[in-house]
């Protein structure tokens, strides 16, 4: 798959899942749900989780997943943080990578954005990068909230137009990982509405935008988890983020709960077996599930092989 799916989702007003694997279940997982659901995905790896699957290995999973698959699927870098690593990704197969160098100074992140972009588009593949800081942790650099800033509309028309990027991450208010808000979710759908008069033609990316559902914490913390006061965006906020320009919507968070769910819980039902493709199963299930799920908030449903 090389086709730039953001721009369809742009067109047409629904936004594309973008979910995290650092397994092949996971991927497999996704897989089944977008092919369910008959939607295009985006499957992303982050710098960590290639260390953890291995380049080599993640290299030949890409080749064989794009080959089978029977829904778009594109395969995305997820925060690269310096040009070797983005070049790494680009050899490994990866549609589109992201650099993202939104800790640096403004001038910076438009030096590198400009070389990654540069680089990439003469391969043949398309860049996002990020302006503005979420809250939270990203990867393993660690942005206090009180640093944390929303992004300009106007740096992000002068950033596009100086990197010629082809699509643009921006901070309105979420964060990665599962505790997101203190009080109830707040996104600044105003800053939102100004960053798209300013650049009406790029897709934009929403990251940090796991559900984090209050059912499942519940569940987890009865399964001997506790992730009390975890708290993520909710579904209608995302409903209404799909029909922007935001045209890529990340999760891991979401997967992660999902999976760890479907494990224990399977684990505590079946005190017997100690087969692991049993519970890993049960895991994977939940994640489809999941994924299943986000992709009707993403109004993304039937939209595979629409043009
Ligand atoms: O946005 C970051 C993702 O959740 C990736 O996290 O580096 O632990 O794979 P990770
Ligand atoms: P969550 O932590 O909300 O799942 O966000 C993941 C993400 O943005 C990956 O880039
Ligand atoms: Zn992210």
């Amino acid at each position: 798959m090389n086709k730039f799916l953001l721009k369809d989702a742009l067109e047409k007003g629904y936004a594309v899942g973008a979910f995290n694997f650092g397994s092949l279940e996971i991927l497999k997982s996704i897989i089944s749900a977008a092919t369910l659901q008959n939607t295009p995905v985006i499957a992303q790896i982050s710098e960590s989780a290639l260390e953890f699957m291995g380049k080599k290995y993640l290299k030949k999973i890409i080749k064989v997943a794009r080959r089978n698959a029977q829904i778009p699927i594109s395969f995305h870098f997820d925060h690269g943080k310096s040009f070797e690593s983005v070049k790494t990704a680009i050899k490994m197969g990866c549609d589109s990578v992201m650099i993202d160098a939104s800790m640096l100074p403004f001038e910076d992140n438009i030096a590198i954005t400009k070389r990654v972009v540069d680089y990439a588009h003469k391969k043949g593949v398309y860049v996002e990068a990020e302006l503005g800081s979420l809250a939270g942790i990203e990867d393993d650099i660690k942005v206090e909230d009180k640093n944390s800033c929303y992004t300009d509309p106007m740096q992000a028309q002068e950033f596009v137009k100086r990197t010629n990027v082809d699509s643009l991450a921006i901070a309105i208010g979420t964060k990665h990982g599962a505790y997101k808000f203190s009080g109830s979710a707040k996104l600044r759908f105003d800053i939102l509405e100004q960053i798209e008069q300013a650049i009406p033609n790029t897709p934009l990316v929403l990251h940090g935008a796991s559900g984090v559902d209050e059912e499942d914490v519940k569940k987890l913390l009865d399964l001997g988890v506790d992730i009390t006061g975890a708290r993520g965006v909710s579904e209608d906020i995302l409903k209404k983020v799909s029909k922007t320009n935001i045209c890529k919507i990340n999760g891991d968070t979401d997967i992660r709960i999902s999976y760890l769910l479907g494990i224990l819980s399977h684990i505590r039902a079946n005190k017997t077996n100690i087969d692991y493709r049993q519970y890993l199963g049960a895991g994977m299930a939940e994640v489809t599930k999941l994924v299943v799920k986000k992709f009707d908030i993403y109004g993304s449903v039937n939209m595979a092989n629409n043009d």
